[in-house]
């Protein structure tokens, strides 16, 4: 009996997914070189877009493309125009996370996409934890490096057979966050005079995490300690896999919770021995990370990293 054939690659199915988009977006969208990766309640830069002409699926609609699971992760493509300058973007509100349980190489799927799409730069922006005790809740870190802590453990999103159509077996990480690109930002911060609200733009390192739990206070404390100014919950796969096919990237967090450092109290603690059982909540709930928290942070503090992306943009359309 013959073997059955093998069942096509991630190369083979990322093209069909790009050919699709190609034969179903219109002429003047379909060639995009820069795509916006926007993460939890970051997706109002889809409101910025030129009303027409524009193109906008939901990701059940794309061949292959995962479905997110995760509320405040509405899941769409949209093709448009930003900008004085009318760049074609290609924008994906929406992301699949590790934590919801798919592979890697689901997680990073949309990636390989954007490159077979012709994508040269790639703008991912995300919610996160504030490790370094300098960060406030609503401040903007611009990533310039990352730990990727499920990668280092063999949840690495290149692991398997290299596919040499995107990328070499063994890519470099050493400058994955482009240099110029992070020198536009700055500039484009001080264009936008946003360095004058409370606001404050940070560069820093992100420390990417399985989830879904939030980081235990030991948790934080060695995080901090190796280095990492923010966690989350995503982000560097997508960085890892678009480094690896030659994408040029820029990544934001938005620091929507101030992770907790401080060791957990001790049993034996004198000042918590009379408290009430309410008291001892309330002492407990102190810096707490939760979902809804990091939604709202995000709603506040988003239009001011919109305004960010879209100069930086504008910048790169007339450049
Ligand atoms: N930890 C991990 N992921 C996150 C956090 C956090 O504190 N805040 C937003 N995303």
């Amino acid at each position: 009996m013959a073997a059955a054939p093998a069942p096509p690659g991630v190369y083979q199915r990322a093209s069909e997914t790009a050919d699709y988009l190609r034969s179903t977006v219109p002429a003047e969208l379909r060639s995009p070189k820069v795509a916006i990766v926007c993460g939890s309640g970051l997706g109002g830069l889809a409101d910025t877009i030129h009303a027409e002409p524009v193109f906008s699926t939901p990701y059940s609609n794309v061949p292959n493309f995962p479905q997110s699971t995760v509320v405040g992760h509405a899941g769409k493509l949209i093709f448009g125009l930003i900008g004085p300058a009318k760049l074609p973007v290609m924008l994906l509100v929406g992301r699949a996370h590790f934590y919801e349980g798919h592979e890697m190489e689901l997680v990073t799927f949309a990636t390989r996409v954007c490159k077979l799409m012709g994508i040269e730069t790639m703008i991912v922006t995300n919610a996160a934890g504030g490790l370094n005790p300098d960060y406030e809740v609503g401040d903007i870190v611009l990533l310039n490096d990352h730990l990727n802590m499920p990668g280092l453990m063999g949840f690495h999103p290149l692991r398997g057979p290299n596919v040499d159509e995107f990328g070499v077996r063994f890519p470099p990480l050493s400058d994955a966050y482009d240099l110029e690109l992070r020198q536009r930002v700055h500039k484009a911060w001080q264009k936008l005079g946003l360095g004058q609200a409370k606001r404050r733009l940070h560069e820093g390192v992100y420390a990417f995490v399985s989830g879904p739990s939030y980081e235990t206070r030991a948790e934080c404390r060695m995080l901090r300690t190796f280095g990492a100014d923010v966690v989350g919950m995503s982000t560097v796969p997508e960085i890892v896999v678009a480094r690896h096919s030659g994408i040029r990237v820029l990544a934001f967090s938005l620091v929507t919770n101030k992770a907790v450092l401080e060791a957990s109290t001790r049993g034996d603690e004198a000042a918590i021995q009379n408290m009430s059982k309410q008291e001892l909540d309330e002492y407990l709930s102190k810096g707490k990370a939760n979902h809804e928290e990091v939604l709202e942070a995000g709603r506040e503090a988003a239009k001011d990293m919109q305004a960010l992306v879209k100069q930086v943009l504008s910048d790169l359309g007339a450049a």
